[in-house]
């Protein structure tokens, strides 16, 4: 994972939406079981994720499961604390207040002694960074948590934490958890590129189907139990049901045709072909979705320029140089 020692799979697994929402503990034993089965060494998770009740499944499953300790990684994220509405003051941020806390708190809901991952969920304007780079700090050396890292901060803000480690002799982030997929590039394709090569990043991205819009599902109105039809999720209804981006999806279908495979599989392809990302986090509510969302590894070395030149032509996303 970037310039870290830690080897992760490049596929991963993570709990967003689905866990403690839409699927029970009999199904997160079932899928986590298919993922760790292939060759998956990272859970994904966070305090806010189903108000905290996401880590508590997967704590669950993971003692049920029983496997090696050492055979696995888990992350949790803190920001946006579990309380929903009641956070108080000091509930969410990035405060070493609530960063101690929340970790403390993630350790218990997951029953763990540490967790290997720990992103600061987003930035918290607030809290100085010297503040959060000493807490994360504080927590790698009471071994508590392994690396520490960032999701969906800018460029700028994870250099000053790199620069402000560096200055302090202490351990910078590692890793970031940026959207990556094919309506959402800019952050990884442009803005992150200097430091990947100036200073070595680690991505574990999300959402690498767009919430499921790029396995084509949603193409002909909204399927039943799907994503888009949650109670809570209107916002992302009203971001990805929007016609322009469903046209480009069915125009995408030539492409997996071509290739022969599906539009999920050649989706999460095209984003482990960049070669900055460390790792996709995969989602999934059916067994059915998370072994056809595997085979990516099967299509990804027919991922080559000229595939990517046609995909590109479609999308219209390819981020421009400024
Ligand atoms: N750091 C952050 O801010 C952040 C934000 C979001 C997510 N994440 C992480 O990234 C992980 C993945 O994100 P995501 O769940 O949005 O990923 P995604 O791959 O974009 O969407 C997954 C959803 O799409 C549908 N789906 C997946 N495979 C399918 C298939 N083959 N056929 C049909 N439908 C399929 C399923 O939803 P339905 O069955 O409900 O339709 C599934 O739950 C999360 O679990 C979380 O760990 C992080």
């Amino acid at each position: 994972m970037g310039k870290t020692g830690l080897q992760l799979g490049v596929l991963s697994f993570g709990s967003w939406v689905t866990f403690a929402k839409q699927v029970d503990d009999s199904d997160s034993d079932r899928l986590m079981g298919i993922a760790y089965d292939n060759g998956i060494n990272f859970f994904d998770n966070a305090e806010v994720y189903s108000l905290g009740e996401s880590e508590k499944m997967m704590g669950r499953v993971l003692k049920m499961k029983n496997w090696d300790r050492t055979s696995y990684n888990v992350s949790s994220k803190v920001f946006f604390g579990w309380r929903g509405k009641e956070n108080k003051p000091n509930q969410t941020g990035l405060s070493r207040k609530h960063i101690f806390e929340a970790c403390h708190e993630a350790l218990q809901r997951f029953q763990l002694d540490y967790l290997d991952l720990f992103f600061c969920h987003r930035p918290d304007r607030d809290t100085p960074i010297e503040e959060v780079v000493w807490s994360m700090n504080i927590l790698i050396q009471q071994g508590k948590i392994l690396y520490w890292g960032t999701s969906e901060w800018s460029a700028a803000e994870i250099m000053e934490a790199n620069m402000v480690a560096k200055e302090l002799g202490l351990i910078g982030p590692a890793m970031e958890q940026p959207q990556y997929n094919l309506f959402e590039r800019t952050r990884m394709e442009r803005d992150y590129l200097s430091i990947f090569k100036n200073v070595g990043l680690g991505t574990t991205i999300w959402s690498p189907l767009a919430s499921g819009l790029l396995t084509g599902k949603y193409n002909d109105g909204i399927p039943e139990g799907s994503r888009m039809t949650l109670e809570g999720y209107e916002w992302l209804k009203d971001r990805m049901m929007v016609e322009d981006k469903l046209a480009r999806v069915r125009k995408l279908e030539t492409v997996a045709k071509e290739l022969d495979t599906s539009l999920a599989t050649l989706s999460i392809a095209w984003c482990i072909s960049n070669p900055n990302v460390t790792t996709a986090i995969l989602g999934a509510t059916k067994d059915k979705q998370l072994t056809e969302n595997l085979k990516a590894l099967e299509v990804y070395p027919k991922i080559t320029q000229e595939v990517k030149d046609k995909i590109d032509e479609i999308m219209g996303t390819k981020p421009g140089a400024n």
